[in-house]
């Protein structure tokens, strides 16, 4: 098969790495790829939102698969376009229809989709800029603290966690009244605090059956301890302890059937991922919000636990044959840790040369944010840069493969959290 995945992230190279190991793949093109990719795939200069261009070069080098890393093509409708062309209306692509895609483009579609489809998820009401004073007197009556939500895709920064009534109550006006977030704020979800500690599940569906891929824990902050500024994540662990078979047979019975069964009833086509952020909250699971994609870093983790055929999982996706794949999953411990630029979530000085041991025993190292200067010397192009998944049958050991690697790394001010993994190696003793 040809295959065209489109994106440029550590999610990209994780799958491009698994996809090459399919005896089924025979080319692989990246668009736009990063460093990582062009080593081992064909890099290709095309924008994951250059609909015409990918419909040109699906044709022109005869694809026959196409595969979506991120969300913003498919909110922004690439599946519709593709099938709206004849020539590739029956082509194999995974990833949702842009209604589909609307589960992760709007939180208050979403949570209208849970609601209706008996799915567990924070009490919230929706509000809009004409309805700024029922908004401000729903937050006078909820307890604290309160997360506000821009609806709409706000690159990872659009939810507010707001510990008082009154930054609760500026924020809102901000997000609705002053476009704190542009466009995506012009809607405002204000949701209960869920406590209890997180957790990302993937689905594999081809909008009838699925297949639960393994689970895993990412860090979100920039800082040890969980402090600091969001990111879009520092690190990843997989499996995840505190999800035992008992709780995932939760997520399994009140979440997964009832979403894909949702999706199936209201004639959302969808074939793609579910990435489903959800709380243990005391040994029972909440939807924190649905993404139509995998995660990153979480795929970095994720993906090398999968033996059976990738590229057959891919097709089962693409082509509604699912039920027919046998999903084969390794034991064994995977976890990630990512490298970042200096100053990241903030601004960060870009072109600083990276240098890559030669060996790297028990881990494998995905580039993120890597391209080559003119020089064509590796550099830093953005804020996260490398992921390096360790691998090994118990967490320690997988941990100390992932930092024995990233400790051979360097460019000037590279930044990494020391501690990813640490929680759950306590809760183990
Ligand atoms: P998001 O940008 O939607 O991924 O949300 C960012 C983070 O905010 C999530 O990963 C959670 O850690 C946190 N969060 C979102 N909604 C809630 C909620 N209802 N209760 C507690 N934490 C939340
Ligand atoms: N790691 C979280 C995400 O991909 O959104």
């Amino acid at each position: 098969m040809n295959i065209l995945l489109l994106g440029s992230g550590g999610r990209e190279h994780a799958f491009a790495w698994k996809i090459l190991q399919s005896p089924e793949c025979s080319r692989l093109f990246v668009a736009p790829g990063n460093a990582g990719t062009a080593e081992i795939a064909q890099n290709v200069a095309l924008s994951v939102t250059d609909f015409q261009g990918i419909h040109q070069f699906i044709l022109s080098e005869s694809i026959d698969l196409v595969v979506v890393g991120p969300e913003e093509p498919l909110v922004k409708g690439l599946v519709d376009f593709l099938q709206s062309k004849p020539e590739t209306a029956t082509l194999p692509i995974v990833g949702p229809s842009k209604l589909g895609a609307t589960l992760e483009g709007s939180k208050d579609f979403s949570k209208r989709f849970m609601q209706r489809n008996g799915v567990p998820t924070a009490a919230y009401e929706t509000f809009t800029a004409d309805q700024i004073e029922a908004g401000l007197a729903y937050l006078e009556k909820q307890s604290l603290p309160i997360v506000l939500k821009a609806d709409g895709l706000a690159a990872g920064k659009g939810v507010l966690i707001c510990e008082t009534l009154e930054e609760a109550k500026s924020s809102l006006k901000e997000m609705l009244l002053e476009a704190k977030f542009g466009d995506a704020s012009s809607k405002v979800v204000v949701e209960e605090f869920l406590t209890g500690i997180e957790l990302s599940v993937f689905v594999a569906t081809d909008g009838k059956s699925y297949k639960i891929l393994p689970e895993a824990k990412d860090y979100k902050r920039i800082g040890e301890g969980d402090t600091g500024l969001n990111t879009g994540g520092m690190g990843a662990v997989s499996p995840v302890i505190f999800a035992d078979a008992a709780f995932m047979q939760k997520v399994e019975e009140r979440i997964v059937k009832p979403t894909i069964a949702g999706l199936e009833k209201e004639e959302i086509d969808y074939k793609g991922f579910v990435f489903i952020g959800l709380m243990n909250k005391n040994g029972n699971p909440y939807v924190i919000e649905y993404n139509v994609r995998m995660g990153d870093p979480e795929t970095e983790a994720v993906l090398p636990r999968i033996e059976s055929d990738f590229v057959g999982l891919l097709k089962g996706i693409a082509t509604g044959t699912l039920s027919d794949y046998e999903l084969e999953i390794s034991p064994n411990y995977s976890t990630t840790v990512v490298m970042v630029s200096g100053g990241y979530p903030g601004s960060y000085d870009k072109g600083f040369p990276i240098s890559l041991p030669d060996k790297t025993p028990g881990s494998v190292i995905f580039h993120a944010g890597t391209a080559h200067n003119a020089e064509r010397k590796l550099v830093n192009q953005g804020g996260r840069v490398l992921a390096i998944t360790g691998f090994g049958s118990e967490l320690k050991e997988a941990l100390d493969h992932a930092f024995a690697t990233v400790q051979k790394i360097s460019w000037e001010k590279a930044y990494y959290r020391r501690d990813i993994g640490q929680d759950i190696l306590k809760l183990m003793k």
